[in-house]
């Protein structure tokens, strides 16, 4: 449909006057005005959701559409549309869509990587790609059932046999306790831990250990499976020194700016039933995984240990993060499929983070789209990391 109208110029160079040709004008201006309004619609999503958009891709995008609208409009430019609209569609696929690729990444044959939550969305490729570098590469995955598919595939498509299953239901501190006892048994170090899994729930809903889900997933229990192997993290032997990568969102930023920071009232307390909503609690455990970084990344530095500790955004991803939603809100993803990342290209900054060569150094940043934007960051209250932590020593009992 798009070819035939916009060559519809061409029809008129070779077939004169089109009966047609009426029509083909209107199409012409009625797709540029849509993709016009597409890319407004793209950028107010992108900034509802706190993503970074930088300046210069926002303004080549909405430049590209207004020069499509003017070819359209102008019959002495409808050679251009044709052209002008693949490069807006490519430029925005480059953007949005597919975002920047990790750079410069190691090779990582002798390493160990632990990875959270691999067996569904973002974590199975970024387990994919860190075991296409040779790692030795622990899923740490709810549950066998869904877990062993996903290894063998990824075995069968990198050729590395150094993946496997070990189970880990970050919604019980008993099930992190296990998992870590079965690490320290098993291996002398680890070289790199991958906190990815995560989850958000529509409903107020407890873990075994009575704690608000979210909160215990994304935030508390990430604590008591780090504090369990640093460690062996400290063990390893890789020049670089070893990394841990917290996948976080973008929603920790709506907490920060919007719920005046850190709720400690409301977010260990029974109290939150409340006031929960999910896009408060879900932001609220991801400012917490923010907090236990910086606190972490001071910790660490005090008792001069090297390990890198970022966290990261990995774009909008149509993925099972939705699976409590209504079945009916499922079945419209691909509506918004269109503007959002792939599990593939929405593993980009993971991997970036937990691997690349430029981020040998770094610590305690926060990444997008493969950049360090910790100066971007809303400011935090500088005692509520430190109020966090001993909250969270409390919680689990464990002390770094
Ligand atoms: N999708 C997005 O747009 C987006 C945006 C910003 C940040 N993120 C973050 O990206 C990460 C990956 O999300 P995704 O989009 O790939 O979602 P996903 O497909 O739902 O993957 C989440 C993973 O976490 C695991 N998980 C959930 N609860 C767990 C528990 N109690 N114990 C152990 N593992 C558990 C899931 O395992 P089961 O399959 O067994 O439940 C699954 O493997 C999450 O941290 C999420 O918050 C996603």
């Amino acid at each position: 449909m798009l070819f035939v109208c916009g060559f519809s110029p061409f029809f008129k160079v070779f077939y004169g006057i089109s009966p047609f040709a009426f029509q083909f004008r209107q199409l012409n201006i009625f797709l540029s005005a849509s993709l016009l309004a597409f890319t407004a619609v793209v950028t107010l999503f992108r900034w509802l959701t706190f993503e970074w958009f930088p300046k210069g891709e926002a303004v080549m995008l909405f430049s590209l559409a207004a020069l499509l609208l003017y070819s359209s409009v102008k019959p002495s430019c409808h050679i251009l549309f044709p052209g002008l609209i693949c490069v807006l569609l490519y430029t925005f696929w480059r953007i949005q869509v597919r975002g920047p690729k990790p750079r410069k990444l190691l090779e990582l044959q002798d390493q160990v990587f632990v990875i959270t939550g691999c067996n569904s969305g973002i974590g199975v490729e970024t387990a994919r790609s860190i075991a296409d570098r040779g790692a030795h590469v622990i899923m740490a995955c709810r549950t066998r059932k869904t877990a062993d598919p996903v290894a063998r595939d990824i075995i069968a498509s990198t050729g590395n046999s150094r993946v496997e299953v070990v189970e880990l239901d970050l919604g019980s501190f008993a099930s992190v306790r296990k998992f870590t006892e079965e690490i320290h048994k098993r291996f002398e170090s680890i070289d790199g831990v991958i906190s990815n899994a995560g989850v958000m729930k529509l409903g107020y809903t407890e873990t075994v250990d009575r704690l608000e889900t979210m909160m215990q997933v994304n935030c508390v229990s990430v604590y008591l499976l780090l504090m369990g192997l640093i460690p062996l993290l400290c063990k390893s032997k890789i020049p670089g020194g070893p990394r841990i990568t917290l996948v976080g969102s973008n929603m920790h930023k709506r907490a920060c700016l919007e719920q005046g920071g850190f709720d400690f009232e409301n977010n260990f307390s029974a109290k939150g039933e409340d006031v929960f909503s999910m896009v408060r609690f879900y932001g609220q455990s991801k400012l917490g995984l923010e907090l236990l970084k910086k606190e972490l990344v001071r910790r660490l530095e005090l008792k001069g240990i090297n390990i890198q500790v970022n966290s990261l955004n990995p774009g909008t991803i149509v993925s099972n993060i939705s699976r409590d939603f209504p079945s009916f809100l499922n079945k419209f993803h691909w509506l918004i499929q269109p503007i959002n990342k792939t599990a593939k290209t929405g593993s980009y900054t993971t991997v970036h983070v937990a691997a690349s060569q430029e981020v040998e150094g770094i610590t305690g940043g926060w990444f997008e789209h493969c950049t360090n934007l910790k100066q971007a960051l809303p400011v935090y209250d500088t005692d509520d990391a430190a109020k966090l932590w001993a909250l969270l020593e409390t919680k689990t009992n464990m002390v770094l």
